[in-house]
């Protein structure tokens, strides 16, 4: 099949390395009068794609208002562990979990010593503890301050923690003395945040992701399609970026906005799909099929559109391209793995089409009325040669992460055995 050119979205059609560095930035703002180099700091941040959100402590507050870093941010900003409204839309345990990198700038004296010391009294200091994401600090504070040695046995502590101390710069001090202790240029932070790879099980991985439905035309107003949301699709899409890996995802129509950091083609028909995968896949590591793909589509599509006349029409049918079984003959092939829309005995129709398309893994879901297509949650049943897990009923999101997990080690399972059969025969 010849391949067309296909439109392609934010401009990347090969994803560069950017995709594996964080992309959800928590930025904790401390008292001091580097502040307001924090604003300069969230500007760099998003100018780069990432999504930012600011935490200020009560001192910060003193130096800079917080509307200054959510009209910056575009977030409204926490301050507050007590504050039940922002609570209720993303709780403090959610927002440690949510950050991919949490970066503390300005970390004033008084700060690092909270640190140090495994407070939690206050949001910023709970959420340091509670995040599973790298920590920087990017201190600001007077030369002696920083020379003294409760701040340097602070650092010291911070260090062999694992907490990454990015300055201070040494130079003219807002207080008019001359030393170390001046905050590092907002660029500079930037500059060293988006120079970070992300720890993941599928870092340096590219991985394509079909999503979505098809559109087949029968005329210029009218086209057979299905209920497919994207939203599966998408959701792998973010799980397999969080992951380390760089994402390609080939969207048939939705109504998703595109996830940060990630590479999207927009098609329509699966012909389109078709193309638009082979265009991408030749090189990566792992194709996954989640899109909602058509079986057959009109064998024309009317120039013009088709006039009612007599009581039954017939459509004409042609079958569409198998994209996953047409991947999965490539040699050399990526890993491949399927989606099974399935309404009745889930798990044989799911292992035949493993067989037949000739595999690496396939996920089940039954569907039909309320039942995956177009829903927030979503259940799987995931086959392998020899081998099988149920993944239980979750939100999408939450659904997609855990498969990635099980998608990453089956991969280093296949890699290992490629490995160790040549070396056995
Ligand atoms: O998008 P959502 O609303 O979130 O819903 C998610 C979903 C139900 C669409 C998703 O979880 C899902 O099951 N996707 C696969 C749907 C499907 O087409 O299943 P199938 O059993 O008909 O096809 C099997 C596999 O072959 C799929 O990986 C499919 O992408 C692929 N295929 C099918 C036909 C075709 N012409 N080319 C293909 O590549």
């Amino acid at each position: 099949m010849e391949l067309a050119r296909v439109p392609v979205h934010n401009g990347l059609m090969t994803p560069d390395r950017t995709q594996s560095v964080p992309r959800r930035i928590l930025l904790g703002v401390t008292g001091g009068i580097a502040a307001y180099k924090a604003a300069e700091l969230v500007r760099c941040l998003r100018e780069q794609g990432a999504e930012v959100q600011v935490v200020m402590t009560e001192a910060a507050q003193q130096f800079v208002t917080a509307l200054t870093f959510q009209a910056l941010s575009g977030r409204p900003v926490r301050t507050d562990l007590w504050d039940s409204s922002a609570e209720a839309a993303m709780g403090h345990i959610e927002l440690a979990r949510w950050a991919q990198l949490v970066l503390v700038a300005p970390a004033s004296a008084d700060f690092l010593a909270r640190l140090a010391g495994g407070r939690a009294d206050d949001l910023l200091a709970t959420l340091v503890l509670a995040t599973a994401a790298p920590v920087w600090v990017a201190p600001a504070m007077n030369r002696l301050m920083w020379a003294n040695a409760a701040t340097v046995a602070n650092i010291a502590t911070l260090t062999t923690r694992g907490i990454r101390v990015l300055g201070p710069a040494s130079g003219e001090q807002a207080c008019g003395e001359i030393g170390f202790g001046r905050m590092l240029e907002a660029q500079e932070l930037a500059d060293a945040v988006f120079a970070t790879e992300l720890e993941g099980p599928l870092r340096g991985m590219h991985v394509v992701i079909s999503a979505g439905p098809t559109r087949e035309p029968l005329d210029p107003v009218r086209f057979i399609s299905n209920r497919s949301s994207g939203k599966m699709g998408y959701a792998l899409a973010e799980a397999a970026r969080d992951a380390g890996a760089r994402v390609t995802l080939v969207s048939g129509p939705v109504a998703l906005a595109t996830p940060s950091g990630v590479a999207r083609i927009d098609v329509e028909t699966a012909a389109q799909m078709y193309q638009a995968v082979h265009a991408t896949v030749g090189a990566a590591d792992i194709y996954i099929g989640a899109a909602a793909v058509a079986d057959y589509a009109p064998a024309a599509c009317a120039t013009q559109k088709i006039k009612k006349h007599g009581d039954i029409m017939d459509l004409s049918l042609h079958k569409a391209p198998d994209i996953l079984a047409s991947v999965a003959a490539l040699s050399p092939r990526p890993f491949t793995v399927g989606f099974a829309a399935e309404t009745c005995e889930i798990e044989k129709h799911a292992r035949e089409k493993l067989i037949r398309k000739k595999l690496d893994l396939i996920a089940a879901n039954e569907v039909g009325v309320e039942r995956a297509f177009d829903r927030d949650e979503n259940a799987l049943l995931v086959l392998w040669s020899g081998g099988q897990r149920e993944l239980a009923l979750k939100s999408k999101s939450d659904l997609a992460r855990e498969f990635v997990l099980l998608l990453a080690e089956r991969y280093m399972l296949s890699r290992a055995q490629r490995v160790v059969e040549p070396l056995a025969s």
